[in-house]
């Protein structure tokens, strides 16, 4: 496993996403996913897939401390007795007593910001949220957001064919994990050319370099989703390599 270190803690660089899994294909994904390694595991309760995370956690045997669990507030929940209520049914549902990250997860105008992150840092004053944060923020929204709690992370979609110059540098600047979402493209990713082409120097897949490629870039994690027990190895398959400047600079160039 590979750390970013963000504000003086370390973060693993890989994690599983968990959108689209639901039932037995979900606790069995994650228990999976945390016997091959993966310890960062990332939710929302729009997903409805809180209570099954929960028990793959669980039943995986492996300690709860050694695990960054992330999950999102949804958009219809940005009072802020409704940030307190749901965040504690999402503890509940995910059986602990503490999310490593709650987010935000997309920007809802009709709420101020202050409100709903107010009551995110009432939630990490009370030690049932160790960190807060945002996800789908432009940056100036981000600049606002530190007005009103320490951001820790903004999660965005980010894989080699979408740029995203601004967080980046605003992620660096400001010390806040930049979690790439969708990081090899939703499947898009998977049989591209140039990736192949540079996975076989490797002996690695199109999916590999492009995971690889994101946490290789500074503040950056990626949470690829997979089901498939072969998926999820391979994506855990990255840390035995590294790409060269000029391997790098070949995947900036596919951005569309
Ligand atoms: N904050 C937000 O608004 C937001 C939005 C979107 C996503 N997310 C988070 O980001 C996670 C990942 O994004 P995503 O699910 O949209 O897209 P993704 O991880 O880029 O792609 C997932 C798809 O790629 C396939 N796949 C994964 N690894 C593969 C491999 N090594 N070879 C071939 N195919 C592979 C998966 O197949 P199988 O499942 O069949 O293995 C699945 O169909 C989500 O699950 C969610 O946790 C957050």
């Amino acid at each position: 496993m590979e750390y970013q270190t963000i504000k003086g803690e370390k973060v693993p660089s890989l994690g599983l996403g968990t959108w689209r899994l639901s039932r037995h294909e979900c606790v069995r994904s994650v228990e999976h996913a945390l016997a091959l390694g993966y310890r960062h595991i990332d939710t929302a309760q729009i997903y409805a897939n809180e209570d099954e995370v929960g028990r793959g956690i669980q039943t995986s045997g492996v300690d709860r401390e050694e695990i960054f669990l992330v999950t999102k507030v949804w958009t219809s929940s940005f009072s802020h007795d409704d940030v307190i209520r749901s965040t504690n049914e999402s503890l509940k549902k995910l059986q602990t007593e503490y999310a490593d990250l709650l987010l935000m997860h997309w920007p809802n105008p009709s709420v101020p910001l202050e409100e709903t992150l107010g009551a995110m840092s009432e939630l990490q004053e009370e030690g049932s949220v160790r960190h807060v944060g945002v996800s789908n923020f432009p940056p100036p929204m981000v600049e606002e957001a530190t007005q009103h709690a320490e951001i820790f992370c903004n999660q965005v979609e980010y894989h080699p064919y979408k740029a995203q110059d601004e967080l980046l540098e605003q992620a660096k600047e400001m010390d806040y994990l930049l979690t790439a979402y969708s990081p090899v493209a939703g499947g898009a990713a998977v049989n591209d050319a140039t990736l192949r082409e540079i996975g076989k120097a490797h002996g690695k897949t199109a999916a590999q370099i492009a995971l690889r490629w994101l946490i290789q870039q500074e503040k950056v994690a990626a949470i690829p989703k997979a089901t498939s027990e072969d998926h999820l190895r391979s994506n855990f398959d990255i840390f035995d390599f590294e790409l060269s400047d000029e391997e790098t600079e070949r995947v900036f160039a596919l951005r569309r």
